[in-house]
């Protein structure tokens, strides 16, 4: 047995090891042309103005970031019309979402969510010693069942998480849907608005006519709710690690305490207040995934493959066969995407909607994946050797 199998943590113990999600070895051979529509990430990265402010960021490198990110939370706090004590920067969303486990879970508690969601629910909670329970999906469709989320809290529960839209499926909840839902949650928990893709959601949903989200209602009335936000999706910051929360001060002070020193740095601080005046930026990003959304779901339609309609940067498309072998056609052309065996889905993959030239490379070297099949594709592996 290994050396330290018996000094570790059981939590670190019982997580199972977690491999790079990417790139694989085979795409970091040729990282830079490759295609990468498989980690939601923006094609169009920072607006040349954020890379400006971050170049002038760069000369002050040598000092320690402020902890506190006190300029960024004020502009935050001004841009929410929040207290910016109601406001946590943290080193992206996922930061956050660990944060909240470590300060609200423990052994033998609980968190909620459902089954075929954001992957790192389940990682955040079982480091922190918990159980992460996951509630069913609506039956032969791809949307949260929420009626099956209440069901599964229990007097252990202390967070449900709900990614809206969510990761993998891009299926939104409208906001009186949500509305109805808090009113039914029991006090002792706290219901975490995962809003990464906040500002795809908003554009789909005024295309659309329909109401997207509330959430900053139910904090401002002192709701049980935290919401997440962040500079990683729209903005294209998802190197840089920036993202926040909204949520009760009593409870962010708590988070806050658990927070690593200095964990956002200075640069990226600088980023981000650029970030939230890149209005010009983001409509642009938004407005391309919007029309890119239709392309790509015509595209795949055409190819006889079943797409869901998105409210995010991503889609989340059924194939009808193995995804992974699929996924696999596609890396060899150069074009990577995310098969979703791990979420239970090993027929669909999750494709990040990219630029024109981006899509259109995408949908030549999928239909070339079908011609070929699985089994074209075991031939050629095995005349490889590989
Ligand atoms: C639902 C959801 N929440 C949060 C994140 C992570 O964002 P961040 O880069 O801010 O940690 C992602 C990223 O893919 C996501 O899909």
């Amino acid at each position: 047995m290994s050396r330290f199998f018996d000094l570790v943590s059981t939590s670190a113990r019982n997580m199972g090891s977690v491999g790079a999600s990417n790139p694989t070895p085979a795409a970091l051979e040729s990282r830079s042309q490759l295609i990468k529509l498989d980690s939601n990430e923006s094609p169009f990265g920072p607006s040349a103005r954020v890379v400006d402010a971050m170049r002038r960021a760069l000369s002050g490198a040598n000092s320690y970031p402020d902890d506190d990110c006190g300029e960024l939370r004020r502009k935050l706090a001004t841009h929410h019309k929040l207290p910016p004590e109601q406001v946590l920067v943290t080193a992206g969303s996922t930061a956050m979402l660990s944060l909240l486990c470590q300060t609200l879970l423990a052994p033998g508690l609980n968190a909620v969510t459902s089954e075929r969601s954001f992957i790192v629910y389940s990682l955040a909670v079982q480091a922190a010693g918990a159980h992460l329970v996951e509630a069913p999906m609506r039956s032969g469709e791809d949307s949260f069942d929420l009626e099956a989320i209440l069901a599964a809290i229990d007097a252990d529960t202390r967070i449900v998480f709900l990614a809206n839209p969510n990761n993998p499926t891009g299926t939104m909840l409208e906001a009186t849907v949500v509305e109805r839902f808090l009113t039914k949650v029991p006090g002792h928990v706290v219901v975490v608005l995962d809003e990464a893709y906040y500002e795809f959601a908003l554009h789909f949903a005024a295309l659309r006519k329909i109401e997207y989200s509330s959430s900053l209602e139910y904090v401002r009335q002192g709701s049980s709710v935290v919401v997440l936000r962040t500079f990683s999706k729209a903005h294209g910051l998802a190197g840089l690690r920036v993202g926040y929360g909204l949520g009760p001060a009593e409870l962010l002070g708590y988070c806050a305490r658990m927070r690593n020193t200095f964990s956002v740095s200075s640069v990226a601080q600088a980023a981000a207040l650029a970030a939230l005046d890149d209005h010009q930026h983001v409509q642009l990003v938004v407005e391309n995934n919007a029309v890119q959304s239709r392309v790509l779901t015509q595209g795949l339609s055409a190819m006889g493959r079943r797409v869901v309609p998105t409210s995010a940067n991503f889609l989340f498309c059924d194939l009808g066969e193995d995804a992974a072998s699929f996924a696999t056609r596609l890396l060899e052309q150069g074009v990577a995407v995310r098969p979703l065996g791990p979420w239970g889905a090993p027929n669909c993959i999750r494709v990040t909607i990219g630029t024109a030239e981006q899509n259109q490379a995408f949908l030549e070297a999928a239909g070339r994946a079908v011609a070929r099949g699985p089994a074209g594709h075991r031939a050629s592996s095995l005349a490889r050797g590989t």
